[in-house]
């Protein structure tokens, strides 16, 4: 899903992004351009790169239950 319009980004590239150790929107505009025009596609990019850098507790609680 295109979440910034103006420069053609993705939710999957905003994921990639925090994937790769973005962590701020500062960072993602300097990387990808996302709220560097209209500004409309802030919120919404913040959210997806604040749940994206979330850890995992569920797969570190499986991780933890296995045997070793
Ligand atoms: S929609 Fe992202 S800057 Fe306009």
């Amino acid at each position: 899903m295109y979440v910034c319009l103006c420069q053609g980004v993705t939710d999957r590239e905003i994921r990639e992004a925090a994937d790769n150790g973005i962590s701020s929107m500062r960072q993602l505009g300097k990387e990808l351009g996302v709220g560097r025009q209209c500004g409309r596609c802030a919120c919404s990019a913040r959210e997806i790169l604040r749940e994206a850098r979330r850890p995992d507790y569920l797969a570190l609680a499986n991780m933890l239950a296995q045997p070793a």
